[in-house]
């Protein structure tokens, strides 16, 4: 299959493990093992990607990834991939040692600026510590040209937040390399209606191929919703890339899914739930999914509106 690197994103999971268990994410009830990849397949990854043409884009799929070990080592392989963090284990040694690695992009998830609320979406977490540790951060990577990012995650329970909030919480005036983004809490861990966030319709991602994601243990998957990995391509630790994305398994997958036939796309399956590309809903949601990022985030504050509803 001939691979367009500016249409597919590519994930990679170093570790799958875990210091929090999200109200709103697969991990807590994650159908693999909480395992790191091994450095091998970490530098196998590295020839596979780049011998592609691709581009790494995180340094995750779920877990947290400043619990790796050698984090700053992985980063060196990739200087092109970004880092999204709970932010809980960013102490000054680890900021460091992100500080001294080529990363140009580090995203901390603080998701609300209510104690009360925090826990409920961060399950696990400490708000109280993460407020003193991503301040400091701030502070140790001041005048640094790494780009930090504060999560804010717009669901259910955090629509009276604003940006503005967040800015005020950390002093971001002070810091020209620190900016606020907005993230929509998706149905990433089950497509029902949730307190967290509404139902979807069909294709959360608006195709079928948009993302090469690999696994602590080097399998692939084709979506970074798969959490699961109910919907393997094949297996870095015995075959490449390149076997992968050329294999009948895969071509049988676009086939049925081009059929709308989820018999054996059970990821699929849960995203045309309640329906797929008849809703209109889902045209909507698919443009989204091809805007570039500003405009996204326009238009997903109107769908936001959903949330109130
Ligand atoms: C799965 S986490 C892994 C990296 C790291 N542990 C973290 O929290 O940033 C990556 C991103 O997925 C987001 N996430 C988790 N569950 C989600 C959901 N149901 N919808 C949308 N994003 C979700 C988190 O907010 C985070 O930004
Ligand atoms: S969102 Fe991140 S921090 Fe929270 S449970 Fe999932 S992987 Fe862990």
């Amino acid at each position: 299959m001939k691979l367009n690197p500016r249409r597919i994103k590519v994930g990679l999971e170093l570790t799958s493990k875990c210091n929090l268990r999200c109200g709103m994410c697969p991990l807590p009830v994650l159908r693999r093992p909480y395992e790191d990849m091994v450095w091998p397949m970490v530098e196998k990854a590295e020839r596979e990607i780049h011998g592609a043409g691709l581009k790494l884009k995180w340094l995750h799929e779920m877990g947290e990834p400043l619990l790796y070990a050698r984090i700053d080592d992985a980063i060196r392989l990739f200087p092109e991939a970004s880092l999204s963090t709970n932010g809980l284990v960013l102490t000054e040694e680890i900021g460091a040692k992100l500080l001294a690695s080529p990363l140009k992009r580090i995203r901390i998830c603080v998701d609300s600026v209510n104690p009360e609320v925090y826990p409920q979406l961060r399950t696990g977490g400490d708000f109280d510590k993460l407020v003193v540790l991503t301040g400091a951060f701030l502070k140790q990577a001041k005048g640094h040209p790494i780009r930090i990012e504060i999560q804010k995650m717009r669901s259910r329970l955090t629509l009276e937040e604003t940006v503005d909030d967040f800015r005020a919480l950390f002093d971001l005036k002070k810091y020209r390399n620190a900016r606020v983004i907005e993230k929509t809490c998706e149905a990433l861990d089950v497509n029902e209606e949730t307190d967290l966030h509404g139902k979807f319709y069909g294709c959360v991602q608006g195709a079928f191929f948009t993302w090469v994601v690999i696994f602590a243990d080097g399998r692939v998957t084709h979506c970074c919703y798969d959490a699961h990995g109910d919907q393997v391509l094949g297996d870095l630790k015995t075959q490449s890339l390149n076997e992968i994305l050329d294999s009948p398994r895969f071509a049988a997958m676009q086939d049925d899914f081009a059929r709308r036939d989820f018999t054996n796309l059970p990821r699929c399956a849960e995203c045309f739930k309640h329906g797929g590309e008849s809703h209109t809903f889902n045209d909507v949601l698919t443009r989204v999914q091809n805007l570039p990022g500003v405009a996204k985030d326009v238009v997903r504050k109107v769908i936001d509106v959903r949330y109130r509803t």
